[in-house]
């Protein structure tokens, strides 16, 4: 099945489609109707699931294999992406990890998760505000982590990375605060995807049922952004304990706009 024409919803793009939560949302949005713009660096897995999903439901399907995490793939797609004016949707969900001590990994590795799991979400996301801001609507969605919530042993630098995406989503959608333009912050817990291959973890390590699946995880979310939810947690059962760690990190900021030092450092015991 396919179509010529374009979809009335538009366009979605999803980076990292090749594998994984990417990939679970490039078959969801299908499914809704988005017309797709797939990235990621395998092409071949791109092209494959394209097929499949033009075959499938009657959206276009088009594929852009760049490395996100160099400067030249990330210009590429950047470019891509601003001047294609049917986009309304962006889903930031490449990203990568590491589970070597700080100590021990190398500065390429730490180079290389920060320039995909920062930069790039910021450099895209940038790519599409324009023509969102000029059309007062479009859809955000960005990929965090529940390690993104507090500073984890096991993942300091891919945590913070997530910690980031939180920080600039929340602080972003205030400063879009007046427009139409919709923000969705997704953190996952574990979940069954290759990056555990990534990162030299075999999931079976982990224990039985102690990873969502990618579907799962992924309906979750999106039911979160039909609910008009900001930040969706699927694996947070407890959904008070959310709201109490925005309002306490909202009264926190407040609270800290002081200009004199507080009396504990200033007092000599
Ligand atoms: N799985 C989990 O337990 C878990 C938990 C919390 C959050 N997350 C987050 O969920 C998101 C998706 O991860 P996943 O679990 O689905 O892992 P995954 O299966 O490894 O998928 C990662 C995707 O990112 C793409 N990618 C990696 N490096 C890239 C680069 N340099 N340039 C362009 N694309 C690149 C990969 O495609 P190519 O290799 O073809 O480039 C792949 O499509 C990530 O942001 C991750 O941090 C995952």
């Amino acid at each position: 099945m396919n179509q010529a024409n374009p979809s009335s919803l538009g366009t979605a793009v999803v980076t990292g489609a090749s594998s994984g939560l990417g990939k679970v949302y490039a078959q969801r949005l299908a499914a809704r109707g988005y017309d797709l713009l797939l990235v990621a660096r395998r092409e071949d897995r791109l092209e494959a699931i394209a097929t499949e999903l033009q075959s499938r439901y009657p959206v276009q399907v088009h594929v852009l294999a760049v490395d996100l995490a160099g400067p030249d793939g990330l210009a590429k797609a950047s470019e891509r992406i601003s001047a294609d004016t049917a986009i309304t949707m962006l889903v930031n969900n490449a990203g990568t990890s590491s589970v070597e001590p700080v100590a021990q990994v190398s500065v390429e590795t730490i180079t290389n998760l920060i320039a995909l799991n920062v930069t790039a979400l910021t450099v895209l996301t940038k790519a599409v505000l324009a023509n969102f801001i000029h059309r007062n609507t479009g859809t955000i969605i960005n990929i965090g982590s529940v390690v993104g919530f507090a500073g984890f042993a096991w993942v300091p630098a891919y945590g913070g990375t997530k910690a980031y995406v939180q920080n600039f989503t929340q602080g972003l959608k205030l400063q879009l605060a007046e427009t139409k333009i919709r923000l969705q912050y997704v953190a996952p817990a574990g979940t069954v995807s290759e990056i555990w291959d990534v990162v030299g973890v075999p999931m079976s390590s982990l224990g039985e049922g102690a990873l969502m699946d990618t579907e799962a995880c992924v309906d979750a979310a999106l039911k979160g952004l039909d609910d008009g939810e900001f930040i969706t947690a699927p694996s947070v059962h407890d959904e008070t304990l959310l709201q109490k760690y925005v309002d306490a990190s909202e009264t926190l900021l407040a609270a800290s706009q002081q200009p004199q030092p507080a009396p504990r450092y200033t007092s000599r015991s």
